[in-house]
């Protein structure tokens, strides 16, 4: 049976359990790197956790994007590999999008897979008015409003993007 997840906001003790997550989810250290700086930056404005008894499965962070509207966009998610295709990345998704609405944000943005990231109303269409680095197929945006405030213009990700 799998085991019970909770996900809540990430606390300073944390830390060096969501590096290792990151590290073993992605298979390197790029994503725990940016996660650190976005971290020094005061950019991990919504970074929440996945846990099963007390150790941390999984993670999800946001940070703000410079955009049209107030927009954030989401990365990286990552699941370690022993608890995946259990439902943990949905409920990090899930709790993910429910905390951006409750703080106000306008739009989610989400370089990805998309059938994986289709599955949380996230839409490629929808994007291709952004101009940005990752314009494409796999750069995708959610609403969190009934419409985006503006359908086009410039988006970029926090510092430690780039
Ligand atoms: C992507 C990831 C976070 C998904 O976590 P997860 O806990 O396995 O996700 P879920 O169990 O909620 O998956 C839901 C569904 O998505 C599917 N899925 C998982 N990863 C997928 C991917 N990369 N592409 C498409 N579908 C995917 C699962 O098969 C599952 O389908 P099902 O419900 O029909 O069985 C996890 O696989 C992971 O950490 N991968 C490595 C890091 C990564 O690539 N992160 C995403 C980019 S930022």
């Amino acid at each position: 049976m799998a085991a019970v997840v909770t996900v809540r906001l990430e606390r300073a003790g944390d830390i060096a359990a969501i590096d290792d997550v990151i590290v073993r989810s992605f298979g390197r250290e790029g994503e725990a790197r940016l996660v650190a700086q976005l971290r020094r930056d005061g950019d991990a404005t919504i970074s929440l956790v996945a846990t099963a008894g007390d150790a941390v499965i999984g993670h999800v962070l946001l940070s703000p994007m410079s955009a049209p509207f107030q927009a954030l966009g989401l990365a990286p998610l990552s699941v370690i590999p022993e608890h995946q295709k259990q439902g943990v990345g949905t409920a990090l998704m899930n709790a993910a999008v429910a905390q951006a609405r409750e703080g106000g944000w306008s739009a989610i943005f989400v370089l990805g897979d998309p059938v994986y990231y289709g599955r949380f109303g996230f839409r490629a269409d929808l994007a291709t008015g952004f101009s940005s680095p990752y314009a494409g197929p796999h750069f995708m945006v959610l609403p969190l409003t009934d419409v985006l405030p503006v359908a086009s213009g410039k988006v970029s990700y926090a510092a430690a993007f780039s």
